[in-house]
């Protein structure tokens, strides 16, 4: 086939679907979660296998037994998050569509992870404040809702977080779109606001990085907490 028919987007796909292969075990039920995902018409914007891999892999690295997360949509990465829970851990998630909670309550039950995961349905910023009462320290936060807020759920994190947890938070690049200063886009006014506020932030150590693969090109932030 002429090389040239694929976009930079399709081999980046075909590089990560061929890391997975060999990185990654068989796995049925992550794979059914996406499949429902799709049949129920979800936006296709869950995190790759990979991806979720490494979510995994940063929840064994700190021990988590607590873990939150803004922004389920239908399950995948809390799938992905939950299965590294200590014995007795919880994972808290939020999900404003009531719609896409619907869809993960499904994906948790097939996974058979009803008992750790306590799904939350409401804005995560009416529902952040309750989590703060109940006196939550978490492990791990992964941020992955609406990017308008973004700095807004880094500074709850602060809150929420244990000192040496982490606070990973998607969708930080967006195309290299991140650098454009006058963009309207408020999605991306939210991204800029959390480099800024992370900038200032002496409760964290933040680093990012960009990626590219399945999800196209974007990033990562991954920030502990001191
Ligand atoms: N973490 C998921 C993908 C999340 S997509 C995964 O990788 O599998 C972003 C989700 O955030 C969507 O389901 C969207 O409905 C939800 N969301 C958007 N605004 C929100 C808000 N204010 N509070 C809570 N969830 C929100
Ligand atoms: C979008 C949101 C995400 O969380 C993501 O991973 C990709 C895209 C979006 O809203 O476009
Ligand atoms: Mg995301």
């Amino acid at each position: 086939m002429d090389e040239r028919r694929f976009t930079e987007k399709d081999r980046w796909a075909e590089v990560d679907h061929w890391m997975a292969l060999h990185l990654l075990p068989a796995d049925p039920v992550l794979d059914d979660a996406r499949a429902a995902c799709r049949r129920a018409g979800l936006p296709p914007i869950e995190v790759s296998a990979l991806t979720g891999a490494l979510l995994g892999l940063l929840c064994n690295l700190v021990g988590a037994r607590h873990i939150l997360e803004i922004g389920t949509l239908g399950g995948y990465s809390a799938i992905c998050m939950a299965r590294a829970l200590k014995p007795g851990g919880r994972l808290v998630t939020l999900e404003a569509d009531p719609r896409h909670a619907d869809v993960a309550r499904a994906n948790f039950a097939r996974a058979e992870l009803t008992r750790q995961i306590d799904m939350r349905v409401g804005a995560a910023l009416d529902l952040l404040p309750g989590l703060v009462d109940e006196g939550h320290a978490f492990d791990l936060v992964f941020i992955d809702a609406d990017k308008e807020n973004s700095a807004a759920y880094a500074d709850w994190a602060a809150t929420l977080t244990r000192p040496g947890g982490l606070v990973v938070i998607d969708n930080v690049v967006r195309e290299g779109r991140i650098l454009h200063e006058t963009s309207d886009d408020p999605a991306l006014a939210g991204i800029r606001s959390l480099y800024a506020a992370m900038r200032m932030d002496r409760r964290f150590e933040a680093v990012a990085f960009q990626t590219v693969g399945a999800r196209g090109w974007d990033g990562l932030m991954i920030c502990r907490r001191l």
